[in-house]
């Protein structure tokens, strides 16, 4: 059965050109939502946004920095000039840029930083107004188990995943008397271009192949796997439902049982 939770509403979501957000983007077209993909780049966020329209919505693609004020505002505009509304903001639009402390550059460090913490900020920023207007709507931020727990070689990666869970309880705290929520989101490894892309970089540095390091990955997980993307947005699309609207400023894990173990 098709369940078409989201029929009517907007949904925006960022890194929707890839991976975690573009299973986000399509679940959510799935299940009705028109959709509004943002992210830099351009011609796989098209086709993001093509995937959705044969699934039977509206969905645009929208170039979007989300490190730019001035861009991001600019797309939450174009969303709000197109259907009046914004129903759902998935932040899941993010980098990985490990290394030993010793060796992350300044300039690594605030890159990092300004896109996957401050990029998550300008974007509850720019829909939280129109949420309060509305008195409803969700904001779900893509943290990741190492904003709950840390690894050697990830200082900012990780920094900015804790970042963003208490940057959602506080955006919890400020949506709560107007009936919106905000929840974060904590995956495991997941099989995405990012993953495999740490897997080569991080498996030659620790002296493996990517597929040894992806395999050891797998073996540290009690599910003994890594997490498929449709896997995450069905706990995203969990927590933009009906069903979850007493849930807010929480940081859910959805690891294979990673950080209990
Ligand atoms: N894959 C994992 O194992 C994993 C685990 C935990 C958390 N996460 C988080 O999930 C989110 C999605 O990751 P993914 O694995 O799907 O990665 P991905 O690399 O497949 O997708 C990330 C997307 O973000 C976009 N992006 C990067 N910089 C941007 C910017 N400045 N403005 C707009 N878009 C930008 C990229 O173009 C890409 O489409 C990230 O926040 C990541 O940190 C991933």
């Amino acid at each position: 059965m098709q369940l078409e939770r989201f029929a009517k509403q907007v949904a925006i979501i960022t890194g929707a050109a890839s991976g975690i957000g573009q299973a986000c983007a399509t679940r959510f077209a799935e299940e009705g939502a028109n959709v509004a993909c943002l992210d830099v780049m351009d011609e796989l966020n098209e086709e993001t946004a093509a995937e959705c329209r044969e699934l039977g919505v509206e969905a645009i693609a929208l170039h979007c920095d989300v490190a730019d004020a001035g861009s991001v505002r600019a797309a939450v505009e174009a969303t709000m000039d197109r259907w009046g509304r914004v129903d759902v903001l998935v932040a899941a639009a993010g980098i990985y840029s490990g290394a030993p402390l010793p060796e992350v550059p300044l300039e690594q460090w605030q890159r990092l930083i300004d896109i996957n913490l401050t990029g998550v900020f300008l974007c509850n920023q720019a829909v939280a107004p129109i949420m309060m207007e509305q008195q409803s709507g969700s904001i779900i931020n893509m943290s990741s188990m190492l904003g709950k727990t840390s690894f050697p070689a990830s200082a900012e990666y990780s920094a900015s995943k804790s970042g963003i869970i208490g940057l959602t309880r506080s955006v919890a705290m400020e949506l709560a008397p107007y009936s919106a929520t905000a929840n974060s989101v904590c995956p495991g490894n997941t099989l995405t271009d990012m993953v495999k892309n740490v897997a080569g970089r991080v498996g030659s540095r620790e002296g493996m192949t990517a597929e040894e390091w992806l395999q050891m990955r797998a073996d540290d997980c009690p599910m003994k796997r890594l997490a498929e993307p449709w896997e995450i947005a069905g706990v995203v699309a969990f927590l933009a439902s009906e069903d979850s609207r007493y849930i807010t400023g929480q940081a859910i894990e959805v690891d294979g049982g990673m950080i209990m173990s």
